[in-house]
């Protein structure tokens, strides 16, 4: 098993920005993937999610430019130096990875923000296509840099939901928030019970090695995309179903009114199978929650299982290699596993004692060479830092890490409730004021 996130110095990052643009970068930046504990497709049905950061990142090197030019390489693509006007930014025209950057500045720009160009030079870690979100990292590192380098004093959930936008609208795939927000406010030893709806956060304790378990990531190599059909059909569908209930999304319908819901969608036995899906699914995360916070961590195992069901037999968006992972781990000793992110391939995680993870990942190895799956990735996840920037290279850098708080890791003493994209200043509360599953904002009954 492979425990790297394959580092990457900021000081390399650096070199190989002078060797393209001729002048060090303004400063480095890095932003990481996520894997999602609990609470999948919940979050465009404003529902609830916990996710949390790699160690896998991806870090750009950015020099702000006043010219209207932006400059994009990457050390993981073939290709050299792309060149784009910002003023000629036009969303869904680039099908490229340079869609997820210029896509930022679109967004930004489109806020209302000026940003007069930039050249960049970004590599990562966050293995591409395997539900990690590789897209979110891109967006996010980018939207750090030039929130620093512009001074827009933007808050981490901010520069999440303009990220949002620029996949939404510019790449053209209609995600929701968890990923984006995940790398901008994660917070190392945590995982991120994250409201979508309002973007409230509670950073929750998830510190496995401390008692005796792992969390294991199997990348199935089986990529998915998410601006082709299925992901935006489950979509439609979770849509259609909170239109038939009349409420407006599904985090709407209370979890002792499932019975209720389904019975009135009548023979809508598709939407049916989504409602029930995300209704039990937002029950799961609050389960989760709570028994994480009162230290059961063992006991969220059989949960993770449950939530693979829903989302194999409900939410039909496994795929055999995933099915494959979740049986084999479970008959090999894991306390629970499931896929995670957005499904049709990617990975899944597997919750386990540490005296089980040579076992489990042996058999899991063994079962898809005997299925004739390509070898699977297996790696442990530890919970990581979100987004942060900044980094001064040598002396005669300028005083970016001054600026390294302005994006904002959240403040691990309060629970931070977001408000509107212009809201400057989100409402902070003390944590002596939330409990869970009761929740200040938009409780629902279980
Ligand atoms: C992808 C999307 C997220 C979320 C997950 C499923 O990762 O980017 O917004 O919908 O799928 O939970």
């Amino acid at each position: 098993m492979s425990s790297e996130a394959g580092e990457i110095a900021a000081g390399t990052v650096a070199e190989r920005f002078k060797e393209l643009y001729g002048a060090e970068p303004d400063g480095v930046w890095a932003a990481p993937g996520r894997v999602n504990l609990i609470g999948e497709h919940t979050d465009y049905n404003d529902g609830f999610v916990m996710p949390f950061a790699l160690p896998h990142t991806a870090v750009a090197a950015v020099s702000r430019r006043a010219d209207g030019v932006l400059r994009l390489h990457s050390s993981d693509v073939e290709g050299g130096v792309v060149e784009l006007d910002v003023d000629a930014l036009e969303p869904e025209s680039d099908r490229n990875w340079t869609a997820y950057p210029a896509g930022v500045v679109w967004a930004l720009r489109a806020a209302g923000h000026e940003v007069t160009g930039a050249d960049v030079h970004l590599t990562s870690t966050v293995p591409a296509g395997a539900g990690l979100s590789s897209s979110a990292a891109l967006e996010v590192v980018i939207a750090f840099a030039l929130n620093d380098l512009y001074e827009l004093d933007l808050k981490g959930w901010q520069l999440a939901r303009l990220c949002q936008r620029a996949e939404n609208v510019y790449v053209g795939a209609p995600v929701g928030i968890m990923d984006q927000t995940a790398s901008a406010c994660c917070t190392a030893g945590h995982a991120l019970f994250l409201d979508t709806r309002d973007l409230s956060q509670r950073q929750i304790p998830f510190d496995l090695a401390a008692e005796g378990m792992r969390l294991l990531v199997v990348d199935t190599q089986v990529k998915h995309e998410h601006s082709t059909g299925e992901y935006g059909k489950r979509r439609a569908g979770c849509e259609k179903g909170a239109a038939l209930l009349g409420v407006d999304a599904l985090r709407d319908v209370p979890y002792a009114e499932l019975d209720a819901a389904l019975a009135r969608l009548g023979d809508e036995e598709e939407v049916r199978r989504l409602v029930r899906h995300v209704v039990t699914e937002d029950e799961r995360v609050e389960r989760v929650v709570a028994l994480l916070e009162s230290g059961e961590t063992r006991a969220i195992g059989p949960v993770l299982t449950e939530g693979h069901a829903s989302l194999r037999d409900d939410f039909r968006i496994s795929c055999p290699e995933l099915d494959l992972v979740v049986d084999t781990a479970l008959s090999a000793g894991a306390l629970g596993a499931r896929m995670t992110g957005g499904g049709f391939g990617g990975s899944a995680i597997v919750l386990a004692d540490v005296a089980d993870v040579d076992t489990i990942t042996k058999a899991v190895e063994e079962a898809f060479a005997a299925a004739g799956f390509t070898a699977p990735r297996v790696f442990e996840a530890v919970p990581s830092a979100g987004a942060a920037g900044g980094v001064r290279l040598g002396a005669d850098w300028s005083a970016l890490p001054a600026q390294r708080s302005r994006a904002g890791l959240t403040a691990v003493q309060f629970d931070v409730v977001a408000g509107d994209l212009d809201d400057d200043r989100p409402e902070q509360v003390g944590v002596a004021q939330l409990g869970c599953p009761a929740r200040v904002n938009g409780s629902r009954s279980r």
